[in-house]
């Protein structure tokens, strides 16, 4: 058996030999310097004060040697790793202080510099504005029903009982399509679109059907030759004229507000009997005909002090229609609707020119491309 070890000399210890310290020391501090960035320096750091590094490998050998050689020993790896962890925290401040400039510099941003992005586009209003009106009839169950521009004459008017002399017949309002042995329209009314429901259905029927008419109109700031019209039809066992006015009026309070519901005035039109004009309450004055920013004598520009304006037909479908349709006008009544879209768009948007609708500028549409 050996003795104990009291006579233990360090220099026995390779790697606490002064000349391996200082050399360790000395490749730890050129390293340091030699780092290039942050990364670098991390590398460095694990390499030459990390736990396996030759100082801290040295650092551990200290416990090992008899207590009269560990204070000397202790002292000059102590030195050391306090010298290379001084440089290691002088370079890293410089490399950040470095890597922040560089970051600056390559970074930057010149906001002065044109742009060359494409400005989003907006979906049109008539488009967002035919489908909230769709959404408004789909949430109470109905169904969205289309037909052609380009109409037979017979759907346009003799099915919804225009009968050949009716005025709106005539050259005046109706474009034709030649040759006119096709008997082709485009069409004026989204009404066909209810006779092609009844032919082509069986009841009970409750459909909306937003669509683009022509009419041979001036173009003017309150008409266009083309427009936009909604029409409703409902045809069911027990229809009445009471369930055509809870329907208008859920369509208005839904489409202008809490507070605008509609009122009837007896009307004419072939396809319906009896038959209403439907009037809105006026969304500016809110019925009371006066203008309500400039006091109670002054008269709403609006509704030129009548409190309602007017938004479109209505009736109890006649049953001459529903009997040229094929429908069993014993079995079944119904009621339909029709209003501009245009003009439901121009009120509820406050728009005082019908064009803007329709000349396609980009600045006009954005304002409402966000309207879901
Ligand atoms: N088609 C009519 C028009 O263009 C509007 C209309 C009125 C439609 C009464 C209807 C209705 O369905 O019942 O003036």
């Amino acid at each position: 058996m050996s003795g104990p070890n009291s006579q233990f000399d360090p220099v026995e210890v390779a790697v606490l030999q002064p000349e391996a310290v200082d050399a360790a020391r000395e490749a730890a501090l050129a390293a340091i310097e030699a780092a290039g960035d942050p990364e670098e320096l991390k590398a460095v750091r694990t390499a030459h004060a990390g736990d396996r590094s030759p100082l801290a490998l040295a650092n551990r050998e200290i416990g090992a040697l008899p207590p009269q050689a560990r204070k000397e020993a202790g002292q000059r790896v102590g030195k050391a790793r306090g010298a290379v962890e001084q440089a290691l925290g002088r370079r890293a401040a410089v490399l950040e202080a470095e890597h922040e400039e560089r970051m600056l510099a390559t970074e930057t941003v010149d906001v002065t510099l044109p742009t060359d992005r494409q400005p989003a586009g907006a979906r049109h209003p008539l488009t967002t504005g035919a489908e909230l009106i769709a959404d408004i009839f789909v949430a109470m169950g109905w169904e969205v029903a289309e037909g052609p521009v380009i109409e037979a004459e017979w759907l346009n008017f003799d099915a919804l009982n225009l009968g050949p002399d009716h005025p709106a017949r005539t050259m005046q309002d109706t474009f034709w399509t030649e040759p006119a042995s096709d008997h082709l329209v485009l069409r004026t009314q989204t009404s066909p679109v209810q006779a092609r429901t009844m032919l082509s259905r069986t009841p009970p029927i409750y459909v909306v059907s937003p669509g683009r008419v022509f009419r041979t109109d001036e173009y003017d700031a309150t008409h266009s030759p083309v427009f936009h019209q909604v029409e409703g039809l409902a045809i069911d066992r027990g229809i009445s004229m009471a369930h055509l006015k809870g329907t208008l009026d859920h369509f208005a309070t839904a489409m202008f507000g809490e507070g605008i519901t509609t009122r009837f005035r007896p009307s004419y039109f072939p396809f319906t009997e009896p038959s209403a004009e439907v009037d809105l309450v006026c969304f500016v004055c809110r019925g009371s005909g006066t203008d309500p920013e400039r006091g109670g004598s002054v008269v709403c520009r609006t509704c030129k002090g009548e409190g309602w304006i007017e938004w479109g037909g209505c009736g109890v479908v006649n049953p001459r229609v529903l009997r040229a349709c094929g429908v069993d006008d014993t079995e079944f009544t119904g009621f339909a609707f029709g209003m501009g879209i245009d003009r439901s768009l121009m009120f509820r948007h406050g728009i005082s020119d019908m064009r803007d609708l329709f000349e396609g500028d980009v600045r006009f549409a954005t304002t409402f491309g966000s309207e879901l």
